[in-house]
């Protein structure tokens, strides 16, 4: 049905379009009486110059820009893609599939014909759905299952071209610039900020939850001297067992408090667990978790064992913060699929780690560092990058298949390792410099900017994480997402099982004549 339905038939029309010139004030009243979420922005001479939207009005008002001066320019999507009055309903799809934008304006020609929202587009998807063509064969989802939703989550979500994402829609960075880690983690777990009173009461759940099942503590020696030792397989290896030694019953025969009570145990213990195997492994003994100490500073201080500054304690609590959770991301559907099938959180959080270890998934931070370790001074820097990109190379820490814009969390994390100060901070923002120059003149019109992992290296490497614990650092501020996304998946179940289209050959097929009668003629002689 969506093949013969032209973006026409569905788009907004006319288009709202508003002048550059104007405020957001003025703007969001236009939007506002027209009832849309977006508006096509125009400049003097009518040409489409940009898309402004309700949400990049939050935004902006959200990050502090008054919004009675700002003008709609500052803030809009500039140079925004288009589709045609004449394109197909499943073209326009496509592109909401690919770019993750919200809205597109429509063109006749260079005029702007109507706006078309991806609202429109899925009504009409939904009803080709309720209502199947006929014989046609079912849909197959993109690859990889691009711009697919396949549930609803109130946890959170990212906005790549607008450079966003949020907590239960809190702005993330904002959240790391003035919470704390065990505020988000409540946040998460529990749906909302908590009070002075709740976050006393949770602070001391969660660190009396940090301890560990005494048979899982004499296995992790064990573990951390496997051949094959790997922080991230062995923690995979200690969350399974702490599951089966704390008794998990499957999510579906437990109560959600319950299934909460659990999941905060769990994210409790995945740092310890991590210290601890890393320790064996080195041969040392374990730290046990200074109780004074919050989520961040008894991350450090059972690595180090030493006592950390405050500086370092808030560093690295607001990288921790701002990697607890990212939209539906790979990790976090395993987590979810298993979770479905009502088995315990144990499982569910192994196969998330399991999911993390792909290198498509919890990447590489310390690749990041290791290219600045490769540059060596910022005079070699240039040629480095040049001859990089020429040989068809890419550059650790740039580029993202979602942000087409600044990640967030790299622009915070650059501050962050610039406010802890040192010769590296300094080094990677001139590295970083010269690589969006150097990227924008031989990968122009790619849309590369920094990526969470060049300053992530950087910022873990000054407060004394080892480059092998980058990414275990990761997954465990990313347990308190993969937990938020359990317990969401058990309150309101439903078992995740989707299909495949069979391209096989054609069915059914008979077996080759007198095939297996040599096995027939075996089992008889015995
Ligand atoms: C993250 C990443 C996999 C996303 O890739 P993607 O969205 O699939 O982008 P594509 O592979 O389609 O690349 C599009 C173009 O940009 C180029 N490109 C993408 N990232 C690049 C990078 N970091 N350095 C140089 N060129 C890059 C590609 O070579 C390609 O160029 P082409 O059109 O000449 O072939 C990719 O940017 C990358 O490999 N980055 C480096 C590794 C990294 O930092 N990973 C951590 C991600 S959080």
């Amino acid at each position: 049905m969506t093949a013969s339905l032209t973006v026409a038939d569905v788009m907004h029309k006319p288009a709202v379009v508003v002048p550059d010139i104007i405020t957001l004030a003025q703007a969001s009243v236009i939007l506002d009486a027209a009832n849309v979420g977006a508006a096509a922005v125009l400049d003097s001479q009518g040409r489409l110059i940009g898309m402004v939207s309700e949400r990049d009005l939050l935004r902006s008002v959200g990050h502090g820009v008054d919004p009675a001066i700002t003008k709609v320019d500052e803030v809009m999507t500039k140079d925004p893609v288009t589709v045609s009055v004449s394109d197909t309903v499943e073209h326009g799809l496509e592109v909401f599939r690919e770019r993750r934008f919200r809205h597109l304006p429509v063109m006749d020609g260079d005029k702007v014909a109507g706006i078309l929202s991806i609202r429109h587009v899925v009504r009409v998807a939904h009803i080709e759905e309720v209502q199947p063509a006929g014989s046609a064969p079912p849909g197959l989802a993109p690859r990889g299952l691009e711009g697919v939703a396949v549930a609803e989550t109130s946890v959170g979500d990212v906005r790549g071209e607008e450079g966003f994402f949020h907590y239960r829609g809190y702005n993330a960075t904002e959240l790391a610039r003035r919470c704390s880690f065990e505020q988000v983690w409540h946040l998460l777990s529990e749906g909302e900020l908590p009070d002075d009173a709740q976050l006393k009461a949770f602070t001391r759940l969660a660190v009396e939850a940090r301890s560990i099942p005494e048979q899982v503590a004499d296995l992790l020696p064990k573990i951390a001297s496997l051949p094959g030792y790997t922080p991230l397989m062995a923690l995979r290896s200690a969350v399974s067992l702490a599951g089966a030694a704390l008794e998990q019953q499957p999510t579906l025969d437990i109560p959600a408090d319950e299934v909460r009570r659990e999941c905060l145990k769990m994210a409790a213990i995945v740092p310890v667990l991590l210290m601890r195997l890393h320790r064996h492994h080195l041969g040392l003994p374990p730290v046990e978790p200074d109780p004074d100490l919050g989520y961040a500073g008894s991350y450090i201080q059972m690595l180090t064992g030493q006592r950390p500054h405050d500086r370092e304690i808030r560093a690295l609590e607001q990288y921790l913060i701002l990697t607890m959770d990212h939209g539906f991301n790979s990790s976090t559907f395993t987590a979810r699929v298993i979770t479905s099938t009502g088995s315990d959180i144990g499982s569910a959080l192994t196969g998330a780690i399991g999911a993390l270890a792909g290198p498509l998934h919890g990447g590489a931070p310390s690749r990041a560092l290791a290219m600045l370790d490769a540059i060596g001074t910022p005079d070699k820097a240039e040629a480095y990058l040049r001859h990089e990109i020429s040989s068809g190379e890419r550059l650790m820490g740039f580029g993202h298949r979602v942000y087409k814009t600044d990640d967030p969390r790299s622009t915070l994390l650059r501050e962050v390792a610039t406010e802890l100060g040192g010769a590296q901070a300094e080094f990677a923002v001139q590295v970083e410099r010269t690589a969006l120059r150097v990227l924008n003149e031989l990968k122009p019109g790619r849309r590369l900017y920094t990526n969470v992992e060049f300053y992530a290296g950087v910022v873990m490497n000054s407060v004394g994480i080892p480059p092998d614990m980058f990414t275990p650092t990761f997954a465990s501020s990313r347990t308190v997402g993969w937990t938020a996304a359990i317990a969401e998946q058990a309150a309101n179940n439903r078992l995740i099982r989707p299909s495949a289209l069979y391209v096989g050959p054609q069915p059914p097929r008979a077996l080759p004549e007198g095939y297996g009668a040599a096995l027939k003629s075996a089992e008889l002689a015995r």
